[in-house]
């Protein structure tokens, strides 16, 4: 019981402390393993059928941050922080159900026969989506993946900034992104140099509707 009220605490802090920065200390150089746990812990996220749409491409290379600033329209962060870590989505995520199913399977989560009917249940319902579904898809599951990597990060004591602002035409020719792969967003990684300003919400009750919906 206390541990699990201590992990609410540690949680409120997280989500209230996350701030967008935009200033990093250059010198601060960020371990394999700490942008493999928090990965490992972004990678938990909910997505449609469990699919996993989302990739990532760990940018920590000098020379690659140079050729990514002008793509992400000369936006600092992208040099300075440790790692930008440039999200995707595979818009044919279906491809995977069976081997994701029968990994479940092999895990004792399902049967065997539950792990089959939904593998089929994927593969068939996905691959007949129109192209704009399957982006849309690949987007909203990249953003939940994205604001989970984001907390799991300031979690560990790194900053983040998430970027929409960059050329996706230039992203794909940088890494030669087969058209299958939709980038969601940039989300640079590393140690503050300034910390952020707070930043304001609207009131919760002019975002909210209970039980319908009028404007
Ligand atoms: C999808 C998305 C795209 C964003 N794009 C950029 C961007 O290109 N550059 C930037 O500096 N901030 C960007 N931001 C950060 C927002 O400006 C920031 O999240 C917002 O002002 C709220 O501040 P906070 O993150 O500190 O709470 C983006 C945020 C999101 C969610």
């Amino acid at each position: 019981m206390a541990t699990e009220l201590k992990a609410e605490v540690e949680f409120n802090k997280v989500i209230r402390e996350r701030h967008s920065v935009r200033k990093y200390d250059s010198a601060w150089k960020i371990s394999e393993e700490d942008i493999k746990e928090i990965l490992g812990d972004a990678i938990l996220a909910p997505s449609s059928s469990n699919l996993q749409p989302w990739r990532f491409i760990v940018v920590t290379d000098q020379a690659l941050k140079e050729q990514l600033l002008s793509i992400a329209y000369n936006q600092q962060q992208v040099v300075e922080a440790s790692a930008t870590i440039v999200v995707v989505g595979d818009t044919e995520a279906y491809r995977n159900a069976e081997r994701i199913s029968e990994d479940a399977v092999a895990a004792g989560y399902i049967t065997a026969e539950v792990g089959a009917a939904m593998a089929k249940r994927s593969s068939d319902g996905y691959s007949k989506l129109p192209a704009a579904k399957l982006k849309e898809i690949a987007l909203v599951d990249g953003g939940l993946v994205s604001m989970q990597l984001m907390l799991a990060a300031k979690a560990r004591g790194y900053d983040t900034v998430p970027m929409g602002g960059f050329n996706p035409d230039g992203l794909r020719e940088l890494f030669n992104l087969p058209g299958r792969y939709e980038p969601v967003m940039l989300i640079s990684v590393g140690k503050a140099a300034v910390e952020a300003h707070s930043t304001a919400r609207l009131p919760l009750a002019e975002v909210t509707h209970w039980n319908g919906f009028a404007e």
